[in-house]
């Protein structure tokens, strides 16, 4: 039940008037607090504080109240009763949304022939969780591994290997693709052909003059190119699984990206012409995406740049078309560096110009930075920027110096849940949109605002009940005390958090609502004992109840996050 509405829409039923309610921090109060008397007031010509005493025999009907009282200029706190909480609350279940919508995400977002930096991390974990929040919510989703394949970096490392290996048939006009080419590329090294050739062609301008050349005749279908893209684009695709696995986030609906969103660039361009859209620049293909209330700069949008090829810009507005056709999604997400954003109001302004994809359809959800303690993008001890599976890396190590200190032995795959949840957690904390400093040390405590405090609160949880080894049923009555009440409600409150989080795409909201969960439960935990000798039968139920209902809680609240919940800790 959301406890939230049902109080707020009885309330505003009872007195006739739409007022706000405000969970209240501080539950010594009451539960709630309602602005119902300063709304009413100004309606009929009264003093509001006069008015919330007249509201309050009738509030005192309502029979899921217990005590009223007014506070202030006129607000009215409400206490909720304690078997309305013992009866109601239920572990939260996937949702069946009211309007459910059909919504395209763009997160993950993976290079082909280059390896994954921390930037692709946040995408994918705050991607990921708001895409398991849509699907609770009964919304149907799509989510795009917009894969970049068709650039600058395409040309580079054919132009590499080319290098490396004149010899092979790729490199011929004439190549022929069904004829086998016995060439194998190892893994390990396609990650080093990108960062080498992008350093040569900073200081040789013929390498760069070539591999332009081939980026231009690759995206024209270069068979040669074309089949040795092939070979790398699934090393490429493995490795991108193995980061899927690795974070622990859904599977892809699309590992479709700039390809193949190429394929649909005659079909748009047809579409920008008919709309007299482009423009020539210096031997660039152009769109004015500039608006009379622009202050800022706003530079065309480059449909083609001056050497003929396809760019950034062509193959999204691609994608969008592409996206329109197959899903027919009601809106369009993308999650990335917060630096992407005037691109994509470029994007937006040329898609609802062109009758593509309407502008207030789309979002662009723009993260920050993750930094270092010196407040530089995070670096690894050699002082290399870090790649994605470098934080992974250290942030098993610092577990693992962790747990043994403690003197706890746990074994690898426990460390890897802890390290996942570690990382994770902490991302999902922070606001997407703000930068924030990664501390290996603080965000593996297994106290605090930790991924490991929470998993911790889980196994604590789940042990209890596999010791009780027993059937758990709901108490007709209980005399709950505070911790118990505090827990309640604390649980009843999720339906509405997680309807909010997922409106102002917060998962930070998520995140926070977890730990306050997670310190409920604790204080639970220890303060009203369960399976001790001397607790009678009763009470044993009700809290094992209560127990339950607190780990399915939990355990749904770090599914959504993409935790594993170890089995011991
Ligand atoms: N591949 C890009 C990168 O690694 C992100 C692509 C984001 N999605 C998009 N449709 N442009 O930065």
């Amino acid at each position: 039940m959301n406890l939230y509405k049902y109080v707020s829409d009885e309330i505003n039923k009872k007195l006739g008037f739409v007022a706000k309610l405000e969970t209240t921090k501080n539950r010594d109060f009451g539960d709630f607090s309602t602005n119902v008397a300063m709304v009413g007031a100004k309606t009929v010509g009264k003093n509001p504080r006069e008015l919330a005493n007249e509201f309050v025999p009738l509030l005192k009907e309502l029979d899921f109240i217990a005590d009223v009282s007014v506070a202030g200029p006129g607000f009215i706190n409400i206490e909720i009763k304690d078997n309305f909480l013992l009866q109601n609350t239920t572990a939260p279940k996937p949702m069946k949304a009211e309007n459910p919508l059909t919504i395209d995400m763009d997160y993950g977002a993976y290079n082909v022939a280059k390896s994954l930096h921390i930037g692709h991390l946040r995408t994918s974990i705050v991607g990921d969780t708001l895409n398991r929040m849509f699907k609770f919510l009964g919304h149907k989703t799509f989510s795009w591994n917009h894969i970049g394949d068709w650039g600058k970096p395409m040309g580079l490392v054919i132009a590499w290997i080319e290098r490396l290996h004149p010899e092979l048939p790729y490199f011929q006009d004439d190549f022929d693709p069904t004829k086998p080419v016995y060439y194998d590329i190892d893994p390990k090294d396609l990650d080093t052909y990108y960062p080498s050739a992008s350093a040569l062609a900073k200081q040789d301008p013929e390498f760069q003059a070539r591999a332009q050349e081939i980026k231009a005749k690759f995206q024209n279908g270069h068979p040669g190119y074309f089949a040795l893209y092939e070979k790398f684009l699934a090393i490429s695709l493995k490795s991108m699984n193995a980061t899927v696995q690795r974070l622990n986030i859904l599977p892809f609906d699309y590992d479709l990206g700039e390809r193949n969103a190429a394929q649909y660039i005659d079909e748009v361009e047809k579409i920008l012409n008919a709309k007299h859209m482009i423009y020539e620049s210096d031997g660039a293909l152009c769109i004015n995406v500039k608006r009379d209330t622009d202050n800022a700069p706003m530079p065309p949008y480059m449909w083609q740049d001056s050497r003929g090829a396809d760019t950034y810009d062509t193959t999204d507005l691609s994608a969008v078309y592409c996206r329109k056709k197959v899903d027919n999604p009601d809106t369009i997400i993308y999650f990335t560096d917060l630096r992407q954003s005037l691109h994509f109001e470029q994007l937006f302004r040329v898609a609802d110009m062109s009758g593509i994809y309407p502008y207030d359809k789309f979002e662009h959800i723009g993260y920050g930075t993750i930094n270092g303690k010196d407040g530089k993008p995070f670096k690894t001890r050699d002082g290399n920027a870090a790649g994605l599976d470098d934080i992974f890396d250290i942030a098993n190590e610092a577990v693992r110096e962790r747990v043994a200190e403690s003197g706890k032995k746990l074994d690898d795959e426990t460390i890897t849940s802890i390290a996942l949840a570690a990382v994770k957690f902490n991302d999902l904390l922070h606001d997407v949109k703000s930068d924030y400093i990664f501390e290996p040390a603080s965000v593996t405590s297994f106290e605090g605002r930790t991924g490991p405090y929470i998993l911790y609160t889980a196994v604590r949880l789940n042990s209890v009940l596999k010791r009780a080894n027993t059937q758990i049923t709901k108490p007709e009555h209980f005399d709950l005390s505070i911790e118990e009440r505090n827990l309640l409600i604390e649980i009843m409150d999720f339906e509405h958090m997680i309807l909010t989080a997922c409106d102002n795409r917060a998962t930070d909201m998520v995140a926070n609502y977890t730990y306050d969960l997670c310190q409920l439960v604790n204080n639970f935990y220890h303060n009203c004992p369960i399976l001790r000798d001397d607790i009678d039968e009763t009470t044993k139920q009700g809290r094992l109840y209560f127990a339950k209902l607190a780990f399915d809680t939990l355990s749904t609240l770090i599914n959504l996050m993409g935790l594993k919940i170890p089995s011991e800790m």
